[in-house]
């Protein structure tokens, strides 16, 4: 029988209707976790939120709405988020506007999950401590923050940096919310989970070339491997000792862009995404 680590703790999981996210679900449910599920289409859902028992929450992260509905249905259905695992994410072609006007890689890998986790802050508090988990990506290191445009409207966006800024975004948010909620006793780390052979890459050309070839085999790892890094952070819990780091699988402070730890960036981001989703 599985090791009960969860017992009596409450997981969010994003992105939880493929790969390593409904993989993670999965197993934490199977350690004894209360686990809500969620993703942006409830024929791939359903089967993840029949394996853990709970209902599939429907939300599209290209839709600021869908988001703020999320929120308002898990505060219907939990008090208390002992962890939640932002890893809803993946790569998009820049050209693919959102339904909110934004360039697709800065919302659905940072506007929405900073949207989503800003409103689940008080279920997060609630639990006394708690742990948010953002799914990042060695590509952090393709990445550049422009501040004056997060939406690449003036430099030219080509899809594999555009994913690696959402992807630095992801260590820059995870920082901004170690130095502003501690008090709330909320921690939260970042995460690349390795080369995973996933759905991963299926809106791009390009990371098609491995992930969708023969050489999937000798260039990634199973989902299972992948998902390994996110259950033992979510096992681990709350941590002060890691709040704010950058692991990269199991080793702390992965190799990451220089902008990860400008503090001008993650104020600035902090802000700026605080005043596009009308939060500020
Ligand atoms: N695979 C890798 O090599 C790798 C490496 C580094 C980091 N990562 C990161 O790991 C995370 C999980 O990726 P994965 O490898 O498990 O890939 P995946 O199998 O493609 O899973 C991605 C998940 O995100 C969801 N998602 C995508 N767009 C969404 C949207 N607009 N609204 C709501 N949900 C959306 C997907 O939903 P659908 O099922 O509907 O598509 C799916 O559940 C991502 O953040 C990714 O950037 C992956």
């Amino acid at each position: 029988m599985t090791e009960q680590t969860m017992t009596g703790k409450t997981v969010l999981v994003t992105g939880a209707s493929d790969g390593i996210g409904a993989e993670s679900a999965k197993v934490l449910a199977d350690k004894g976790a209360t686990v809500y599920v969620t993703g942006r289409s409830a024929d791939k859902l359903r089967p993840v939120a029949e394996a853990v028992g709970t209902e599939p929450l429907i939300a599209d992260f290209s839709r600021l709405d869908d988001v703020r509905r999320l929120a308002a249905d898990v505060a219907g259905r939990t008090a208390t988020i002992d962890v939640l695992l932002n890893n809803a994410g993946g790569t998009f072609h820049p050209s693919k506007k959102t339904h909110d006007g934004h360039e697709p890689n800065f919302q659905v890998n940072h506007l929405a999950p900073f949207l989503l986790t800003q409103l689940l802050r008080p279920q997060l508090a609630a639990a006394g401590t708690s742990l948010v988990v953002n799914t990042s990506s060695v590509g952090n290191l393709m990445g550049k923050i422009v501040l004056d445009d997060l939406d690449y409207e003036h430099r030219r966006a080509i899809e594999l940096p555009a994913y690696g800024t959402g992807k630095l975004m992801n260590i820059v948010f995870t920082r901004g919310i170690a130095q502003r909620w501690a008090d709330d006793g909320i921690v939260s780390v970042a995460v690349h989970p390795g080369p995973v052979g996933s759905s991963f890459g299926r809106d791009s050309w390009f990371v098609g070339l491995v992930y969708r070839s023969p050489l999937k085999r000798f260039a990634t790892i199973s989902v299972a491997d992948g998902a390994a890094p996110l259950v033992a952070l979510a096992e681990r819990g709350p941590d002060p000792e890691v709040d704010g780091r950058y692991f990269s699988r199991f080793s702390i402070d992965g190799r990451e862009n220089k902008q990860a730890k400008d503090q001008s960036i993650i104020d600035g981001l902090w802000e700026r995404s605080e005043s596009l989703v009308g939060l500020a």
